[in-house]
């Protein structure tokens, strides 16, 4: 089971990606393998709306989005990892989910359908520094209909409220612990 790690925080070393580290090693301990993308390190353009991938499937835009595609077709689970930035995610994981809008059109304009009976899972990781009841809420729905677009379940979350400053969460070794267990469960099929 290879999963990709989809990391859409601009703070390196932030709770977000230390986080998803836990994660990772809960998969490598279970025999999984994984691989990270840094969206802040990327050129990555917002989706233009042209209309160009209605009739491909493809984007027009030429950037490091076409090794993304790759990389996300190729994996059999993907962890989209964002912090909440009002409300939301951060622009840099919102461009790389609306640049998908290419397989949305594949898969509902053009009825292509892609390793659809694979049983490829995808997961949100996100962390916010306030607790407030819906903090995550945006952050749910765009994944369940990103998912839906890759024709992957949206099968899980690891949500962590009340961490702030830069590597909060190493205080924090339970939630560590957590998402060391989170990543378990995805190679044995728990979650
Ligand atoms: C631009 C910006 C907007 C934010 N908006 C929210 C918010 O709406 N709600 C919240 O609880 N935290 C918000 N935060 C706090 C971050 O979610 C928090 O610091 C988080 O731990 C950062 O994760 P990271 O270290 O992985 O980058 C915001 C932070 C920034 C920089």
């Amino acid at each position: 089971m290879h999963m990709l790690i989809v990391l859409g925080s601009p703070r390196k070393n932030g709770n977000s990606e230390i986080m998803a580290q836990h994660v990772a090693q809960g998969i490598e301990k279970g025999g999984g393998t994984v691989e990270y993308i840094r969206l802040n390190s990327l050129n990555l353009s917002p989706c233009q709306g042209c209309g160009g991938c209605e009739g491909t499937g493809n984007c027009v835009i030429e950037d490091d989005m076409v090794d993304i595609y790759e990389r996300v077709d190729a994996a059999d689970r993907v962890l989209v990892v964002s912090p909440v930035y009002f409300y939301g995610l951060t622009a840099q994981t919102k461009i790389f989910i609306d640049r998908f809008q290419a397989r949305w059109s594949r898969k509902h304009i053009l009825g292509v359908r892609y390793r659809q009976e694979e049983g490829r899972k995808g997961y949100l990781l996100s962390v916010a520094a306030t607790k407030g009841a819906k903090v995550f809420d945006c952050n749910l729905l765009i994944l369940k209909y990103f998912f839906d677009a890759l024709d992957m379940a949206f099968a899980d979350s690891l949500l962590l409220k009340g961490v702030d400053h830069q590597g909060a969460v190493r205080e924090l070794p339970a939630e560590l612990e957590r998402a060391e267990a989170f990543g378990r469960d995805i190679v044995t099929g728990v979650r």
